[in-house]
């Protein structure tokens, strides 16, 4: 992990067209999924393309430690569950590393049994908010005790018999919902979750898939009504993990912003939820092919070319965050080499993500010559088409606050700058991408550890 360990500070440099095919690793959101209800269900539940960052390996060790029995052959994980109601208490606290989806999702598995629950995580989850899942949890019963402000570390205590509730989400949150419908496992009774904006779907894709009683409906205003019968029996599944597209979205803007580039990204799961930065770049004028679609293992699926286009600044709406949160800081990238101007709307979620999104990112793109102006839940970017004057001769540092996504968006912006960009540590890029650099290099990118 990269709290305790060295920073490794790195530097990007101007490249000249990228080449070749990347495989991007798999996706984060559904790695961590596979794991929970894999180490949930009875029988066995086998792997393939998980994603091997720290963030989901944290994830398999917190089920380890509640009785899932889990094991690698080649390149498949193989995993035997204990069964929809029995995991077993933790003998040790369960530390998720940099992770709020391993955090919030476990929170709700494991916090309804009766028994305690110790969940921990380093420097950065231990500043973000975990009261958006402590809340409901606390209305089936559930005892939290946690230092002020509902931070980690946390402790949590089932009841006897926790009660099934109705609720509708305060802010629009995957691992929120995620979280309440996890728990549902454990409740008897029906679990209801009302989201007003869609998120990310994987969960009661995945609930669906390993036999839980589950229904979604949803209205014409497009607010979506989660059902989920508790205590019912969960088994084991084949599961084939598709590339992560806000993984995907690294190499994709790089190419995009390089002159001469023409780079394939195959297999990149292309769910409705999670699509908004190829929307959005498609709209700034990216070329973006989508090739093959398909579906696999109930995801859609597609290959991408992409080659090095002009970009114009456009008005993100606020509607779109959803399915592009995490991608706001490479899009912000992409927004410093577009001509005019580019205005992101509703960003007050990326307050509270890894680091403060929205600052990191405006500190960054002013420390490297971008004009931006940062707003309460809002950002504009005004671009430089060709990079002239971007980046600093004399390297200065882009503080990353343990960001993995802060970290490569701005080594992306190195290659299409006229001068180096720095990151002072490029060490957590290890918790959603490990082979982010050597992956960059082999298209051709001028990145290196400084
Ligand atoms: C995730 C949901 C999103 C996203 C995170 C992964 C998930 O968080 O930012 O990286 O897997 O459910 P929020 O639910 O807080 O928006």
């Amino acid at each position: 992990m990269s709290q305790g360990s060295a920073s490794k500070p790195a530097i990007a440099r101007r490249s000249s067209g990228l080449s070749g095919t990347v495989r991007i690793p798999g996706d984060k959101s559904i790695s961590h999924r596979a794991l929970m209800l894999g180490g949930l269900a009875s029988g066995e539940t086998r792997i393939a393309g998980l994603l091997e960052g720290e963030d989901v390996l944290n994830t398999g060790k917190a089920m380890q430690a509640m009785g899932a029995v889990i094991r690698k052959e080649g390149g498949v994980w193989i995993i035997n569950g204990t069964g929809n109601g029995a995991l077993l208490a933790p003998e040790v606290p369960l530390d998720f590393g940099n992770s709020g989806t391993g955090a919030r999702l476990i929170m709700g598995l494991a916090g309804v049994y009766d028994f305690d629950t110790v969940l921990t995580g380093d420097a950065s989850l231990s500043r973000r908010p975990m009261g958006r899942v402590l809340d409901p949890l606390r209305r089936m019963g559930v005892q939290v005790k946690t230092v002020e402000g509902d931070r980690l570390p946390v402790m949590l205590r089932g009841p006897e018999t926790p009660a099934p509730i109705r609720y509708t989400l305060p802010v629009a949150s995957a691992q929120v919902k995620s979280a309440v419908l996890l728990a549902g496992l454990n409740i008897p009774g029906v679990t209801t979750v009302i989201e007003p904006a869609i998120t990310r779907d994987h969960t009661e894709k995945m609930l669906a898939g390993f036999g839980a009683e589950l229904s979604v409906e949803a209205d014409k205003g497009g607010t979506r009504t989660v059902r989920l019968q508790g205590r019912g029996r969960l088994t084991g599944q084949i599961i084939d993990v598709p590339g992560d597209p806000s993984s995907a979205a690294f190499p994709l803007v790089a190419a995009l912003l390089v002159p001469g580039s023409d780079i394939i990204i195959p297999n990149v799961l292309m769910n409705p939820t999670r699509t908004g930065l190829v929307l959005t770049l498609r709209e700034m004028g990216a070329d973006i092919e989508i090739l093959n679609p398909r579906l696999a293992g109930g995801e859609d699926v597609a290959d991408l070319r992409v080659r090095h286009s002009e970009l114009t600044g456009v008005s993100v709406p606020a509607e779109r965050v959803p399915s592009m949160i995490d991608e706001y800081p490479v899009l912000a990238v992409a927004a410093a080499f577009a001509k005019g101007r580019t205005v992101m709307s509703g960003l007050q979620e990326l307050r509270v993500k890894e680091s403060d999104r929205l600052s990191t990112v405006a500190d960054g793109l002013k420390l490297n010559g971008v004009e931006c102006e940062e707003g309460k839940d809002w950002l504009s970017v005004t671009g430089r088409p060709d990079g002239k004057g971007l980046g600093n001769a004399a390297v200065k540092w882009v503080a990353t606050h343990l960001d993995h996504r802060i970290a490569m968006s701005f080594l992306v912006m190195g290659l299409a700058s006229e001068h180096p960009v720095g990151i002072d540590d490029s060490s957590m890029i290890a918790t959603s991408f490990p082979q982010f650099m050597d992956l960059m290099k082999s298209l051709g990118a001028g990145i290196e550890q400084a």
